[in-house]
């Protein structure tokens, strides 16, 4: 049995290092190196190259070094029997929870706006907003939606969450589903997108949705590129509805350099590292899902793949 690290980002040696520091007795492989292919009972990756999946005669489970798995389910040479696990780390979740909170504070308070004031040498003052007077709604109420509401509450914010599956957390407002997305946007200020990708949430972030926030409502994109439309986002602002938005995650990573939203002067933008998974913390969980296969005991985290997450 061994561990094949499947990843493209320069992090194989980081990642192995870490698993072999947590369990010197696993057998580790860098997916780039000549190795047995028979004895590969597990694959850790993230955004693994098309087709590096399907060569692994004995593979028992396809582990996403991260949250999301939609790049796994977008590469139909993915064996479809496998089973999937994600990632769930409370770290992953808290520093989403941080930079969101960052991100809020920073359109309430005006400070990208001041910021290009500063370079265009304006000085000027912009009302702000006050924490109690804002309504943030969330979209996706799982691992990292969930804490980043009940995070945004404690801090002042009236929060709303929206889902497929009703919820109940405390001091967040909870809608679900198709007829109760209006209700959800219609009051909502700060529109904070954390669902996963998958073929009912892609494009969800588009010109109609738009129309249902209010005219000054502020969009944040985290979770994925493929959940927003940019050319109806572009459009919105032009016409003015919608103050701004902060994207972490575009559908094409890094941005082309001739996107329209990197001189957009009400697109604040971060390259997707809102929040990363940090090895030392996750690792036990791969590890523990490593020795559940041999024993054929039931895996954590395991992505439903008839939802797709
Ligand atoms: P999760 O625990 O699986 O939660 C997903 C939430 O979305 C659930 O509340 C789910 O509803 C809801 N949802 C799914 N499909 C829906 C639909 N069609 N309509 C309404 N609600 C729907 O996921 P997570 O761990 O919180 O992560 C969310 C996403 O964040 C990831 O998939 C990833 O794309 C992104 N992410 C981004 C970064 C970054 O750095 N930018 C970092 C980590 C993760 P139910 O509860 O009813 O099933
Ligand atoms: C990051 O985007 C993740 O899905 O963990």
């Amino acid at each position: 049995m061994a561990i094949v690290i499947i990843r493209q980002d320069g992090k194989i040696d980081l990642w192995k290092d870490a698993l072999l520091e947590a369990d010197p007795s696993i057998k580790v492989y860098n997916y780039l190196e000549e190795h047995p292919k028979e004895g590969v009972s597990m694959a850790l990756t993230w955004k693994h190259p098309e087709e590096s999946l399907s060569v692994y005669p004995n593979l028992k489970c396809i582990a996403s070094a991260g949250a999301g798995v939609d790049y796994i389910f977008e590469d139909e040479t993915v064996p479809k029997n496998i089973p999937i696990t994600r990632i769930v780390d409370p770290y992953l979740a808290g520093d989403m929870s941080e930079h969101v909170l960052a991100v809020i504070m920073a359109h309430i308070k005006n400070l990208n706006a001041y910021k290009l004031n500063q370079v265009a040498g304006i000085w000027k003052t912009i009302a702000y907003k006050r924490i109690k007077d804002v309504t943030v709604g969330i979209m996706g109420l799982g691992e990292l939606g969930s804490l980043t509401g009940s995070d945004l509450y404690r801090y002042g914010f009236t929060v709303q969450g929206w889902s497929r599956s009703k919820k109940s957390i405390e001091g967040v407002k909870t809608f679900a589903g198709d007829a109760e997305l209006k209700p959800f946007l219609n009051t909502t200020d700060i529109l904070v997108c954390l669902l996963p990708l998958t073929p009912e949430t892609t494009g969800v972030l588009n010109a109609s949705l738009f129309r249902q926030l209010p005219e000054h409502a502020y969009v944040v994109n985290v979770a994925r590129g493929g959940h927003l439309v940019d050319e109806d986002l572009v459009q919105a602002l032009q016409i003015g509805h919608l103050s701004g938005a902060c994207l972490d995650v575009y559908h094409q990573e890094p941005l082309p350099k001739d996107h329209p939203f990197w001189s957009h002067p009400k697109i604040h933008m971060t390259p997707h590292y809102a929040s990363v998974s940090d090895t030392a913390s996750v690792i036990p969980q791969i590890i523990e899902n490593y020795h559940r296969i041999a024993k054929g005991h039931p895996l954590l985290n395991e992505v439903d793949r008839k939802k797709g997450y």
